[in-house]
């Protein structure tokens, strides 16, 4: 039996091949796609989940959510992501790569809070939330109807991290993005999975393995190797990284073949006070709060056959 998934996401680069993952893994029953302000407003991440939903040759319903956080002043991505949150670039690192269409379908006219309210309640303990941007869409579901935590399978979510930030020193930036709204999920007392970037930056999208989806000489496997290019370019400037750090996939990876990861459960809170701490995962290692774990936190990838399994199944697409 396929496991049902509600996927909230910012799409942005990495957010576009985990949908892809997704939608070619027979073992995940995608419910819907939620969408969120994040990498860049909201307005261009629902269009980007509906133009990646068309390249797939897929129908899956897009859910519209948060366009801002629930306090805090929005942030955004641009820097990584481009001006569209899409942006491609050709092999020989020109800005233009292949064109991806405007979508012709438009999302539901349901709230995503609404939605994931709906389809936890309509199957309690059946439906997994995995959520790889700012957590606004979940927090807002809990607050409006509060008998879905009981009723939520498990949240997976791509956020925070074990020790070091990437948009202030002790931040992430989907946890950033909205603390408040992390903090409401990570005290919820659903099950939580945590892919942060300790886990995240062990998984590099590197030249060679790029090669790999274009080698595949279909439309997908093109445009993710383009996609992968332009998001490689930042990993480069910030990190000296050969390789474009693979986030949100790993979500889906784990889902599909959990033995990809090594877990360790801990106590995780949110910073979610001012300071410079300011949207920290605070993350209990060996237990010195003695308080009870509330995350499972993905501490080790097995990065080549996470790419393995990312290319067998984006080159199931025609
Ligand atoms: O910090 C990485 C996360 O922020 C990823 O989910 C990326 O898509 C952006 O949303
Ligand atoms: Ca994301």
């Amino acid at each position: 039996m396929p496991q049902k998934i509600i996927f909230d996401t910012d799409p942005g680069h990495d957010d576009a091949i985990a949908i892809m993952l997704a939608l070619a893994s027979p073992e995940l029953e995608m419910l819907g796609i939620t969408t969120t302000f994040g990498n860049v407003a909201l307005e261009k991440t629902t269009r980007n989940a509906l133009v990646v939903r068309e390249l797939l040759g897929k129908t899956v319903p897009v859910y519209a959510g948060a366009e801002r956080p629930l306090l805090r002043e929005r942030i955004s991505a641009e820097n990584v992501h481009g001006h569209s949150g899409l942006e491609t670039t050709s092999p020989h690192g020109l800005s233009e790569g292949p064109d991806l269409q405007e979508p012709q379908g438009r999302a539901e006219a349901q709230h995503a809070a609404l939605f994931i309210i709906q389809k936890v309640l309509e199957h309690p303990g059946k439906v997994t939330l995995v959520s790889v941007g700012p957590l606004t869409n979940l927090a807002l579901a809990m607050r409006l109807e509060p008998k879905i935590v009981p009723a939520i399978k498990q949240i997976v979510l791509m956020g925070g991290s074990l020790y070091l930030g990437n948009t202030t020193p002790a931040a992430e930036f989907n946890i950033l993005c909205d603390p408040h709204a992390a903090k409401i999920v990570f005290d919820s007392g659903a099950p939580l999975t945590m892919f942060g970037l300790n886990l995240t930056h062990q998984t590099l999208a590197t030249p060679e393995r790029i090669a790999r989806f274009r080698a595949l000489g279909t439309r997908v496997g093109e445009v993710a190797a383009a996609l992968l290019d332009f998001f490689r370019q930042h990993y480069q400037r910030r990190y000296g990284y050969e390789g474009a750090a693979l986030h949100d996939p790993a979500t889906i990876a784990y889902l599909v073949q959990p033995d990809l990861f090594k877990l360790r459960p801990m106590f995780v809170e949110v910073d979610s006070t001012p300071g410079p701490g300011f949207g920290r995962t605070v993350c209990d290692y060996w237990q010195v709060t003695e308080k009870p774990a509330n995350c499972q936190v993905a501490l080790e990838a097995d990065a080549e056959g996470f790419f393995e399994l990312l290319v067998e199944r984006i080159g199931r697409y025609r």
